[in-house]
């Protein structure tokens, strides 16, 4: 297994003597989380992991070779033996699964339809899981982390931790112009939001915050505003002077 943070570009966050940062980011379909976690990592200067794009991948992978996708041994044991490369620059995240980038593919609304099937696959979950804690250890400087178990079960000892939410309608309005290209009807859209997020959150929690978790509510504020309310959450001491730091 090789998931790790490729370095062909300059590192992220070079100043040595900043503390280490942990953001954890949750929330719905369509609250905003990847745009806000890339851009919290982008004004801090910090690695970004989608960690959706992770059940993204291997949910390409099995469509790709024809598994089952209820037959959680056989999808797991396909991830047991896949190696993930990932990208952390916020400016441009990308997944590699087996060598192949994914990083567009897993967006096509038949990964989107299948994936709860791989997300509540709890073999799944743990091997993911797993993967996610060593990348978010070996972050040099730190990260923002978001997804739908960050706060919860990733990284509960993260040193600010965020629901996101939004307005079941917002949610579904912004899903449906961020596929614009995909020509989908709401029907599918609120499909893909509202229906994969009651089948998530069978196996994560994401719809309460959990003791120490900020709300959000992004409904009426801008992506900056979002992305602000979040940097005034960092402990001062955790700041140094990463603020505004831009590539
Ligand atoms: O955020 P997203 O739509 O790209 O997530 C894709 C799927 O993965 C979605 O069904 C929720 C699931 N997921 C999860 O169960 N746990 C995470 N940490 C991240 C995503």
């Amino acid at each position: 297994m090789t998931d790790q943070h490729q370095t062909s570009r300059e590192p992220i966050g070079t100043t040595t003597s900043n503390r280490r940062l942990v953001i954890a980011i949750d929330g719905p379909s369509g609250s905003g989380k990847s745009s806000t976690a890339r851009g919290v990592a982008e004004r801090l200067g910090l690695a970004f992991l989608d960690t959706g794009a992770m059940y993204r991948a291997i949910t390409w992978l099995a469509l790709q070779e024809g598994l089952d996708l209820d037959d959680q041994a056989a999808v797991a044991d396909l991830l047991a033996h896949a190696s993930m490369d990932i990208d952390q620059d916020p400016r441009c995240p990308a997944i590699a699964i087996n060598g192949v980038d994914v990083s567009e593919a897993i967006r096509a609304p038949e990964v989107s339809a299948a994936v709860s099937a791989i997300a509540t696959n709890l073999n799944i979950r743990a091997d993911l899981v797993a993967r996610q804690k060593k990348l978010i250890a070996e972050a040099v400087d730190g990260i923002v982390a978001e997804g739908r178990d960050i706060t919860t079960v990733v990284a509960p000892e993260a040193d600010v931790r965020v629901l996101l939410v939004a307005d079941p309608a917002a949610r579904v309005a912004r899903r449906h112009a961020e596929l614009a290209e995909h020509q989908m009807d709401v029907d599918a859209v609120t499909d893909q939001v509202i229906r994969r997020d009651r089948d998530d959150s069978l196996v994560a929690e994401f719809e309460s915050a959990a003791p120490g978790v900020h709300v959000v509510d992004s409904t009426f504020l801008s992506l900056e505003e979002v992305i602000e309310t979040i940097c005034a959450f960092v402990p001062v001491q955790g700041l140094g002077d990463r603020r505004d730091r831009r590539g």
